[in-house]
């Protein structure tokens, strides 16, 4: 009687806690994205999502936020000149409003998987420099054109950093001179007036080079009035390195030159056999991508490249790398998975 006695009195004697103060943990990323205020999103294979039930079904329960994994690229919507096929961007669009996604747009300006007859056309000559500019102010206008209204944000230029902080020598670069850089966001704008426009590289995360020569442009862009908005880090990371341990410093960089910043295709492969060490380590990677995601205000985004080891770039790009996603080929969550869900917005 005692006991229960003193039990209550401590009770009572507890000032009772918001509810605020200690929310039931998420019960997926979803939750997990309206909890923060950040948007976790996925890159998709639109393949997948036509032919697999599982694949479509996990991604639209756990992702408010999609990005086409190679569906809007320029090989991809223009495979011959003027012959458009956008049946594999429009079921990702179409998907996404569906399911309450917004999207990320990837990508206007790259130098990889552009279509033959443009790479060809500019190697033998019969595609100009006047003539190559047009074709890029066409091909950006009429994909924002397309889509206007239905992307949150677009990689307007991705990768055009090289990592010895020197301006990556494109067949854009090399032809139309620096300025493509500042047209492209200008056109992209002129389409679409309120899609985010973003800047979008890999090792952004901890290279200095790429970091101050990518920062200096953005300044650059800004003085001279161009409408970027957002510096995007794919953040292709690796348990064998070491964390970038810097990141969120160099996220705040970028939002003191007035941008947004967003994670736009985490992943975090090892090298291959799987052991529950490795998985651990993994988990410690994607908790601390995204703790650094919600220490910094401007981070809106935090998009993994794919979801699933059962559709993941790098295998075929890292010869015995892998399991590189949070779940695994049986879409079963991995320790990455439930440690993103204990992650907390820093107070
Ligand atoms: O479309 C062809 C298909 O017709 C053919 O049958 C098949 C045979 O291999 O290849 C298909 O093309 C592949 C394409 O993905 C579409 O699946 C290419 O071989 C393959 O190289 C290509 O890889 C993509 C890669 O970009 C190309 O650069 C990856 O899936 C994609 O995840 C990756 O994504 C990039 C981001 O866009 C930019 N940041 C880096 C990231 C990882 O490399």
């Amino acid at each position: 009687m005692k006991l229960l006695v003193l039990a209550l009195a401590l009770v009572l004697a507890t000032p009772a806690l918001p509810a605020s103060a200690h929310p039931r943990p998420p019960r997926d990323l979803r939750q997990l994205a309206q909890q923060t205020g950040v948007k976790i999103g996925s890159a998709v294979d639109i393949a997948a999502l036509r032919a697999e039930s599982d694949y479509r079904k996990v991604l639209n329960r756990e992702f408010s936020h999609v990005t086409a994994e190679n569906a809007m690229k320029w090989e991809s919507v223009e495979p011959e000149r003027g012959v458009f096929t956008w049946a594999d961007a429009d079921t990702l669009v179409e998907n996404a409003r569906r399911n309450h996604q917004q999207v990320r747009g990837h990508t206007l300006v790259w130098h990889n998987q552009l279509p033959a007859w443009l790479t060809s056309g500019v190697a033998d000559g019969s595609i100009d420099a006047t003539e190559l500019r047009k074709i890029l102010r066409d091909h950006i206008t009429t994909q924002v054109r397309r889509y206007k209204g239905k992307i949150r944000a677009w990689d307007v230029v991705n990768e055009v950093v090289e990592e010895d902080g020197t301006m990556r020598q494109t067949l854009w670069l090399t032809h139309l001179g620096p300025g493509y850089i500042a047209d492209a966001f200008r056109w992209a704008h002129k389409a679409d007036p309120h899609a985010k426009l973003y800047i979008n590289d890999y090792n952004l995360e901890w290279n200095a080079p790429k970091i101050e020569t990518t920062l200096a442009l953005v300044k650059e862009l800004r003085a001279q009035g161009v409408p970027i908005h957002g510096a995007g880090f794919q953040g292709h990371l690796g348990i064998q390195y070491d964390y970038p341990g810097d990141w969120a410093n160099v996220m705040r960089r970028f939002a003191d030159l007035g941008l947004e910043v967003a994670v736009t295709e985490l992943d975090v492969r090892m090298v291959l056999p799987v052991t529950p060490e490795k998985l651990a380590t993994q988990a410690t990677y994607y908790s601390r991508a995204l703790s650094d995601c919600l220490s910094v205000r401007a981070c809106r985004e935090f998009t993994v490249w794919g979801y699933t080891d059962r559709h993941s770039w790098v295998p075929g790009w890292f010869e015995g790398e892998g399991s590189a996603c949070l779940l695994d080929e049986n879409l079963a969550p991995k320790p990455a998975y439930r440690a993103l869900l204990n992650v907390k917005r820093p107070r």
